[in-house]
């Protein structure tokens, strides 16, 4: 079973750095770091973590989808682990809505990002997979995939002014607003 491990906040040089692929997936420090990042997403609550969250600058992600408050439809997914992803397809509509980083912690934002997107990636068996991903499920991919890259939402952003802090958006969303976005 994997440790629960720190998770590096905004301004560690790790999340702005390009991380490395993975070489050695059977590694046992490789497999070690993937039982980590499942058991820290889970203890954190998160639908997502890329290694550098936790100090690793390698290209893995974990993806792991769930209900939440802005998606009652959000499917329930198994985490995933996905090894030196990429996008091969990607769908030229946008879509804009809220989201939240383990990273920077207190804030949402309203962040663009392709409707549905196709993807190739490695499992941590070492099994090369596609997989297509629309909707909530591709946004988190999206944003998984670009702390692989050193780049958090708050840079997909059109405007600052969409950043609210957590608990106005908690309150936004009781009272049954969306908030406003610029674009
Ligand atoms: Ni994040």
């Amino acid at each position: 079973m994997g440790q629960v491990r720190d998770v590096a906040q905004l301004g560690a040089p790790v999340i702005r750095e390009v991380a490395q692929p993975v070489a050695a997936i059977d590694d046992s420090a490789t497999q070690s770091l993937i039982d980590d990042m499942l058991a820290t997403v889970a203890a954190e609550g998160g639908m997502g973590i890329a290694a550098p969250q936790v100090y690793a600058s390698l290209r893995i992600i974990v993806i792991c989808s769930r209900p939440n408050e802005r998606y009652p439809h959000a499917p329930h997914m198994t985490p995933t682990v996905l090894i030196n992803p990429q996008v091969v397809n990607q769908s030229q509509t946008m879509d804009i809505d809220w989201e939240g980083c383990l990273t920077i912690p207190g804030l949402r934002g309203q962040v663009p990002r392709h409707r549905w997107v196709e993807v190739q990636y490695i499992d941590r068996d070492g099994h090369y997979r596609q997989a297509t991903y629309d909707h909530f499920v591709a946004r988190v991919f999206q944003h998984e995939v670009d702390h692989l890259d050193g780049i958090v939402y708050l840079d997909r952003m059109s405007s600052t002014k969409d950043v609210v802090m957590e608990k106005e958006w908690r309150r936004m969303m009781a009272e049954g607003k969306d908030g406003h976005c610029a674009s």
